[in-house]
């Protein structure tokens, strides 16, 4: 939510790159974590020089081409998701401080703005603009005019003190040409290493086409960056360390690849999410191996209880990873809405293993919620695709996804590679606690590596549910339906259908239809329904198709998603769509596919941006 950038090269030298260039770039790559505005400040000869305007990036671009900035080695930019004050252009960042020498950025929420804002209005401040950031530039700058004596790194850390939130702030000031100063409390950051130049990002895609090499902060920290050196002290001024990391993967696959969208390129590319989240977990005599884990085998042999800690499609991952622990280990398993788990009071102790799942890492409602099962004693461990972030540096363990960036605001390769992860967290435990035999586990393992080739095969026959969403570009309601993994299925659809095409649609457990939701069924309605494998229990498909007869009775269009060889659901069906066969536990990894080829495809036949849909962020850092 908001995206960050700053840079800083060396005045003196024509060949690094300039300032605004370096901004702009970042910001197209960071402009999935908002785009109600897009702002840039730049420092040269002793003045800041801001432009920023509501709406997405181009209009920030159109007006810098209108009105040129000067060439400058230093400056900050910013991509905004509104919070405190509409998306217009004065509530855009940068915000200024009190003398226009000073610029500010904010990705967060600041709790006690009001508070601050009644301070400084009485010492003779006055604010342009109804945000909270334009409350710290001004205290920032209040220090920086007075007991900071003119020490930007100082001024912020003061500043710090007296902010209460979630903030990742950047500053700079005409009067320190040579300085970019960042801090974090709950919101990200990360430093990219250049040579001569540095770099800062909300995430390592800020400065990927720049360098691969970056630093992250921990919490409470300031960061003070110059084209030659970084220095980082706690909020306390005391000296800290950041954590060195090389990024796995390049500008490339942060690119489009030759797709219009990149939500069209993310589903293509699931069949390698999913293979490299397995790759390389497996030894020789096909064994897992986690020891990335970090967790004494010895305490997940002790585990109780598991608590899957997530939100939106992460938690869709989170049931559907219910539904293969269970199964696998027999230790009993809670999914939980992170926002929902940290104030009912939960029972945790250290016997409870909390999962928490996240693309980015950054959710503030999932840190939250990880925080608080930690304090409870509970060992934490992280699924989560972005290195570098705040939930799986804060937890006992990680298993990072590898599925490469998600650029595209709705997620699709990070949910299979998430409930890929979580197979090989349960088959893991399962071989700890020697709950299956190995060659059990092998045979799983086995049909989880044929599992990328079949995805493959669905999206080489997407050419009918494109069809069927051009078809479909009208409907005004959806329903979903689905039992055992199907369920989660069935509403991760119904999401998807929601965010990226703006269409009513609702994800329900087969069985709860007749309790309710029934009544929605009318003449024409659709319905996908996704069907178990007729191999898995007899009862639990049979009892779906009996669902199927009990819509269509009154009224409703069936769309199936069905195993292939399924004959049983032809008669019952306007359009199937087939997945290939796998274990009943496995299909979400392929049932899913199809449903977001329909969501994508229907919500480009409107003419929408799939991308970045309306009212969303891609990392959700505000609770
Ligand atoms: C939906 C979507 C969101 C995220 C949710 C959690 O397509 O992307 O529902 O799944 O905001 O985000 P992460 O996984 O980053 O914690």
């Amino acid at each position: 939510m908001c995206g960050i950038v700053g840079y800083i090269g060396r005045p003196e030298k024509t060949s690094d790159h300039a300032a605004l260039d370096v901004l702009l770039e970042g910001l197209r790559r960071l402009e999935y974590r908002g785009y109600d505005s897009a702002g840039v400040a730049t420092v040269s000869a002793g003045s800041v020089e801001t432009r920023k305007k509501a709406g997405k990036l181009v209009n920030l671009e159109d007006e810098i081409a209108s009105s040129p900035v000067a060439e400058s080695p230093v400056g900050i930019g910013h991509t905004r998701w509104a919070t405190h004050g509409g998306p217009n252009d004065l509530n855009a960042h940068p915000h200024l401080g009190d003398d226009g020498k000073l610029a500010v950025i904010h990705n967060g929420i600041i709790e006690n703005f009001a508070e601050l804002k009644a301070g400084l209005t009485a010492e003779g401040i006055t604010f342009a603009s109804q945000t909270d950031t334009e409350v710290a530039a001004q205290l920032i700058g209040h220090h920086f005019a007075g007991d900071a004596a003119g020490d930007l790194t100082e001024a912020m850390r003061l500043a710090c003190g007296q902010l209460e939130g979630a903030f990742t702030l950047l500053a700079v000031h005409a009067d320190q040409p040579d300085r970019v100063v960042a801090a974090r409390r709950n919101s990200p950051l990360v430093v990219g290493l250049g040579e001569g130049e540095n770099f800062l990002g909300s995430d390592v895609s800020g400065f990927i086409d720049f360098t691969r090499e970056a630093v992250e902060l921990a919490q409470d920290q300031i960061v003070t960056i110059t084209s030659e050196q970084l220095d980082i002290i706690g909020f306390d001024g005391r000296p800290a360390e950041g954590r060195r990391f090389t990024v796995d993967w390049d500008a490339a696959a942060a690119e489009k690849g030759g797709y219009d969208t990149f939500m069209e390129k993310e589903i293509n590319e699931q069949p390698k999410a999913v293979e490299d989240t397995l790759l390389g977990r497996t030894d020789a005599d096909g064994r897992l191996v986690l020891d990335e884990l970090r967790i004494d085998a010895e305490d997940l042999k002790a585990v109780q209880k598991i608590i899957v800690l997530a939100c939106g499609t992460a938690a869709y991952a989170g049931t559907v990873a219910k539904y293969a622990i269970e199964h696998w280990t027999r230790v009993p398993v809670e999914v939980e809405l992170a926002h929902e788990f940290r104030y009912r009071d939960p029972i945790i102790d250290e016997t409870t293993l909390v999962v928490s799942i996240s693309q980015s890492g950054e959710t503030m409602d999932t840190l939250m919620a990880v925080r608080y099962a930690k304090e409870q004693g509970a060992k934490t461990l992280a699924i989560c695709n972005t290195n570098g972030s705040t939930i799986p540096r804060e937890s006992d363990a990680v298993l990072y996804l590898h599925a490469g960036p998600e650029i595209a605001v709705a997620s699709t390769k990070a949910f299979l590679a998430m409930i890929a992860a979580s197979y090989l967290l349960g088959l893991y435990l399962a071989q700890l606690r020697g709950q299956l035999f190995q060659g059990q586990i092998t045979d799983i393992l086995a049909d989880l590596h044929s599992i990328p080739a079949k995805i493959e095969q669905i999206l080489d026959d997407s050419g009918q549910i494109k069809q069927l969403a051009r078809d479909m570009a009208e409907t005004p309601s959806v329903l979903f339906l689905g039992r055992h993994v199907g369920y989660p299925v069935a509403m991760e659809g119904a999401l998807k259908l929601k965010e990226l095409a703006y269409i009513h649609a609702e994800g329900f457990a087969a069985g709860e239809l007749k309790h309710g939701p029934i009544a929605l069924i009318d003449e024409g309605q659709p319905v996908f329904v996704v069907v178990p494998s007729p191999r898995g229990r007899h009862s639990l498909h049979s009892k779906v198709v009996s669902n199927i007869q009990e819509v269509r009775a009154r009224g409703a269009k069936t769309i199936t998603v069905a195993e292939e060889g399924d004959a049983t659901v032809e008669d019952f069906s306007e359009s199937v769509f087939r997945v290939p066969e796998t274990q009943p536990l496995l299909m979400p990894l392929l049932t899913t596919v199809p449903l977001q080829i329909f969501a994508c495809a229907l919500a480009a036949e409107k003419g929408y941006d799939v991308d970045q849909p309306r009212n969303l962020a891609k990392s959700v850092t505000v609770e």
